[in-house]
């Protein structure tokens, strides 16, 4: 099944020197459950796709489609719902509230979501991602590694279709990025959940069920389409 697609996909930024075409005309779509790496340079429009297709930031032109429906017939309450829903976000520094404890981390999304936590759910990610001990903790008294792993309980702690992640390994050192790697495939495999992840690391790429690489706001390459072809 089809749970987002892109159409057209455009993004430009005003800048001193006239228009940058981060996203140029890109069209795609993912499969709920998939684990699609998003690669390519440094500054080659790969966190600019990200926020567009989780519509953290509105596209210039095309169009975007979850589960089906056009994203052009919500409104900015709607998306907000829709990405605190349906949406879960990895960052590259984490980003955790530092007043609160590792637990209350975890449970924000769902709290701002006036929900009951599903205690059995939750405790479940606690124990996958092996941060019971670090429950109380501020994040100041954790290490990168607890910070991020606290980072992916909170982003899947309202059960998303799609985990977007920025980064997710880039602070953090070669042995310990490669386990967040490797919790952040277990948990969307064991959860459903699609994995949208941009890197520019090709090692951790290679990770992924499909690779697409960006050059300049285009798609250069997109592995599944290689694959189709054949
Ligand atoms: N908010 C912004 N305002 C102006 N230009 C931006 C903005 N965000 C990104 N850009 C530009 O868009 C291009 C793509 O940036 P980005 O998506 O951050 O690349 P990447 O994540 O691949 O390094 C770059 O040329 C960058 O300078
Ligand atoms: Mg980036």
């Amino acid at each position: 099944m089809k749970i987002l697609e892109c159409r057209n996909l455009t993004k430009e930024y005003l800048s001193g020197d006239g228009v940058i075409k981060a996203i140029d005309d890109i069209s795609l779509s993912f499969e709920q459950g998939e684990f699609v790496a998003i690669t390519g340079p440094s500054g080659s429009g790969k966190s600019t796709l990200l926020h567009n297709l989780s519509s953290l930031e509105n596209p210039t032109g095309g169009e975007i489609f979850y589960n089906g429906e056009s994203l052009k017939k919500y409104n900015d309450n709607q998306l907000s719902i829709l990405r605190r829903r349906r949406f879960g976000f990895v960052f590259q520094s984490y980003n955790l509230v530092q007043e609160l404890t590792g637990y209350e981390n975890i449970l924000l999304p769902v709290m701002l979501d006036k929900k009951k936590p599903d205690e059995e759910y939750i405790n479940k990610i606690i124990e996958v991602l092996n941060i019971g001990d670090r429950l109380s903790h501020l994040p100041s008294a954790l290490s990168g590694g607890q910070q991020q792993r606290i980072a992916i309980a909170r982003a899947i702690a309202n059960k998303p279709s799609i985990l977007f992640a920025d980064e997710p390994t880039g602070n953090l050192d070669g042995k310990t990025g490669r386990e967040v790697l490797s919790l952040l495939k277990y948990v969307s495999h064991e959860f459903g959940i699609t994995l949208i992840m941009v890197t520019h690391d090709l090692s951790v790429a290679e990770q992924a069920d499909r690779i697409l690489t960006l050059e300049d706001g285009k798609i250069v390459r997109d592995t599944k389409a290689e694959a189709e072809s054949k």
